[in-house]
């Protein structure tokens, strides 16, 4: 990670114009290639690191408002945000499906990301030599519930069962490997205390529920009616781990009137307090402090605070409605080009998004762009077509250039099928 940072930071120390820093891209020099890194617009998720670094995904924003360049995994300081690693595959977005990141956890200085694909979401780990991520759990309709113990550094989850991994899952075969401790039971959230698996479950119906219930983290193939209920509380639960005896639970307000974080001891469950009425997404926890984002009613509201868990004290770490004013921020080409004028994009093509802002695709050794979102972008278009983001042969078609039929070219409304 650390060579990571250090490219960052040479790729960030450019065409700096402005002493002291900036506050709008117009004063970093050609416009629209160059920009003021001063407001990086938060995505969902929080994690911490096994030294303490909190971590955030994100983008920065234009003085436009609008999102360019990589998505990086940043950390949390003390009224700021400091970009540490950047993701190189962008999740390609095309018509009908919008593209997501979202941080999943950490697990000791490992990021696990979910990139939500295809409108289905897609876990695992972020490579650091790669500035990719390897998805792990691809869970199309179900809840992904996720736990990664690291002390006994076992892993568990739920899909359509709950399940136990020997180890922290870090490839798709690790998943191969797989007990199931519970068929048919899905979970959103689970914790471990010794051999006691507690799973969380948001209960949609007439009126939405979330539950707490016990099982074992040795029970194998066992049925729903093993688990027990402890407690129910109005509403969908939004983050769920254990410390000293106590479950912590937080929840926004869409699917509740009493949002915040609450605390119940395991041993007395169905009593509750309350640390925050904060609308709370998700939340992480060293021994002291819970650290979470907040949502303002249906809406994420990027907003990073600290909350003391055993009193009720509230922190706030990073707001992203004030940050980013003053001259706070740092010139730099975006991300990809280069230049003294940012405008040479190395290696890729330059794609004009709908809002007016440059972005440098890279090229693959095919000649095609690595992602896509319309035809026309693709190399020898028509006889190649975007595909689910990537370019492909048009259905028939094959050979480097795609213009290869072994069969007989019909075409219809300007588009060639061969037809075998
Ligand atoms: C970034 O842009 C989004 C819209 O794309 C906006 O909702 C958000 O408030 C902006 N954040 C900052 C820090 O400018
Ligand atoms: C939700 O919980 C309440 C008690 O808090 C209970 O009366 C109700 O039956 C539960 N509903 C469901 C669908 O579990």
């Amino acid at each position: 990670m650390k060579m990571i940072i250090s490219l960052l930071l040479i790729g960030m120390i450019s065409i700096s114009s402005v002493l002291g820093g900036c506050n709008q891209d117009y004063e970093c020099g050609n416009q629209p290639f160059s920009i003021c890194r001063n407001r990086f617009h938060l995505f969902p998720g929080i994690g911490l690191t096994s030294s303490g670094s909190i971590l955030v995904m994100g983008k920065y924003n234009n003085s436009a408002g609008q999102q360019v360049g990589k998505t990086y995994i940043a950390s949390v300081g003390s009224g700021s945000v400091s970009p540490q690693y950047p993701i190189n595959s962008d999740v390609p977005s095309y018509p009908g499906y919008t593209q997501s990141f979202e941080l999943y956890d950490v697990v000791g200085s490992t990021p696990y990301i979910n990139a939500y694909q295809v409108g289905f979401p897609s876990v695992g780990p972020y490579n650091d030599q790669s500035g990719t991520f390897t998805p792990i759990w691809t869970v199309a309709r179900y809840i992904l519930g996720l736990y990664f113990d690291q002390p006994t550094s076992k892993t568990y989850y739920c899909d359509v069962g709950v399940y136990r991994i020997d180890k922290i899952a870090s490839t798709r075969a690790d998943k191969e490997t797989a007990t199931k401790l519970y068929a048919d039971q899905r979970c959103n959230y689970l914790a471990t205390v010794g051999s006691d698996l507690y799973i969380l479950v948001n209960e949609y119906s007439l009126v939405t529920n979330h539950s707490i219930y016990r099982g074992s983290v040795n029970c194998q193939n066992c049925q729903p009616t093993n688990l027990i209920k402890l407690a129910s509380f109005p509403g969908a639960a939004s983050g769920f781990f254990i410390r000293n005896g106590n479950f912590f639970v937080s929840a926004t307000n869409e699917y509740t009137n009493v949002p915040g974080i609450f605390r119940m001891q395991i041993s007395n469950p169905t009593s509750r307090t309350a640390l925050t009425s904060d609308s709370v997404g998700d939340v992480v926890a060293d021994g002291n402090f819970a650290y979470y984002q907040t949502w303002a009613g249906y809406q994420f509201r990027p907003t990073i605070k600290k909350v003391t868990l055993w009193s009720t004290t509230v922190t706030t770490l990073y707001d992203e409605d004030t940050a980013g004013t003053g001259s706070s921020g740092t010139c730099s080409c975006l991300d990809g080009f280069s230049g003294a004028n940012c405008q040479t994009c190395s290696g890729g093509t330059t794609r004009w998004t709908n809002n007016g802002t440059p972005t440098c695709v890279k090229l693959l050794a095919s000649g095609q762009p690595e992602t896509c979102s319309n035809g026309w972008e693709c190399q020898n278009y028509p006889y190649t077509q975007c595909v689910s983001g990537a370019c492909r042969c048009s259905e028939g078609f094959t050979g480097d250039r795609c213009d290869k039929c072994s069969g007989a070219v019909q075409w219809d409304n300007g588009f060639p099928t061969c037809k075998l």
